[in-house]
């Protein structure tokens, strides 16, 4: 399955569902910036997904334009990239129901993500947590997706999808392009305050993430806060997961190796190091909050983006979801 266009395709997405962390940060929506001028990019704000787990209304729609203000904030241009709302996209949600009849029951069973959220939300396993991987597949195959930039927790859904695209063109004959994923160095940032725990926004203790808006004086004290070990070498090794850590996190903001990371630090204390950590997170995300203020004023060009986008995405997403009816059988009018 050739795209038309010249380049490669790539979609991904962010839930609308708490604060930004600094993991989405560095493993996902900072390499999308990279990405932009290379590829075809699609940019989703999934806020069905986000429904899984119980919300409060009011922020959900707060949250979905923050998002958008964060993506343009990071540096993604709304005008190069197809930057939309998912539940603005009907055909997600379309195709999702077919792909639900091609992936199974044990399948499902498997993915780590629902164990966990189902451990965490023991009250509310419902349907759509335990079928959001076919969702996920959706956003994905709907648009004949090249390249899929994630985080390391995504891993295990990618691999769902491109399952589900191999079955489904097994009984059909090529329909999907079957997506790669697409996982860099950032792509398991660990909580500060328990560092074997992947960083999550939704963590009840907010020393234990840093928010992509949090102001310098809190991201400074939330990393000398960062747990860490009793040793006192800055250097990467098997049980520093605290140091380890903060030397991932140094070296994506400042494009250090850790070579480099060790040589600075030789000598110095932990204290040295994660003020340096801190200081530099600071630094980055600065410019990203005062732009992320200015564009909230202006829920008018954020709707304009939602409206325009939505209608790239719909005019893409139309042609494989009519191509699936198609080969299923259904009759069309
Ligand atoms: P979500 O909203 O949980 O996270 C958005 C992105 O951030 C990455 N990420 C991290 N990367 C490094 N370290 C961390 N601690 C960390 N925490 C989160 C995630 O891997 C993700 O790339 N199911 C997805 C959203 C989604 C999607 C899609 C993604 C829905 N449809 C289609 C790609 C393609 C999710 O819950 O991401």
């Amino acid at each position: 399955m050739e795209n038309t266009e010249a380049k490669k395709r790539i979609f991904s997405g962010v839930q609308p569902s708490g604060n930004l962390t600094i993991g989405n940060y560095l493993g996902a929506i900072k390499n999308w910036t990279t990405l932009q001028d290379d590829y075809e990019c699609l940019y989703c704000v999934v806020d069905q997904h986000a429904i899984t787990v119980r919300q409060t209304p009011a922020d959900l729609r707060r949250r979905t334009y923050e998002i958008m203000a964060i993506y343009i904030a990071c540096g993604l241009d709304p005008v190069k990239n197809i930057m939309y709302v998912q539940s603005h996209v009907p055909a997600h949600v379309q195709l999702s129901w077919v792909l639900n009849c091609y992936t199974m029951f044990g399948e499902l069973s498997r993915m780590t993500q629902f164990k966990d959220k189902s451990a965490k939300n023991a009250d509310n396993i419902n349907a759509g947590l335990f079928t959001y991987p076919t969702l996920m597949a959706s956003d994905i195959l709907l648009y004949q997706t090249d390249l899929v930039p994630v985080g390391e927790d995504q891993r295990q859904h990618i691999e769902l999808t491109r399952d589900i695209a191999n079955r489904f063109n097994s009984v059909y004959g090529e329909t999907f392009r079957v997506p790669e994923p697409y996982i860099t160095k950032g792509a398991k940032i660990y909580s500060l305050a328990e560092p074997a725990k992947k960083m999550s926004k939704s963590d009840e203790n907010v020393n234990a993430y840093v928010s992509i808006l949090d102001k310098k004086d809190d991201i400074i004290r939330k990393f000398k806060r960062a747990v860490t070990d009793s040793d006192t070498c800055v250097c990467r090794a098997e049980g520093k997961d605290g140091i380890n850590n903060l030397m991932t996190i140094y070296s994506c903001f400042t494009g250090k190796s850790d070579e480099e990371i060790e040589r600075e630090f030789a000598g110095k204390g932990y204290g040295d190091f994660k003020a340096a950590v801190g200081e530099v997170c600071a630094e980055s995300l600065d410019p990203i909050r005062s732009e992320f203020d200015r564009l909230m004023k202006d829920k008018a060009y954020l709707e304009g983006i939602f409206k325009e986008n939505s209608e790239k995405a719909s005019y893409l997403a139309r042609k494989t979801l009519s191509k699936v009816y198609r080969k299923v059988g259904f009759v069309q009018i």
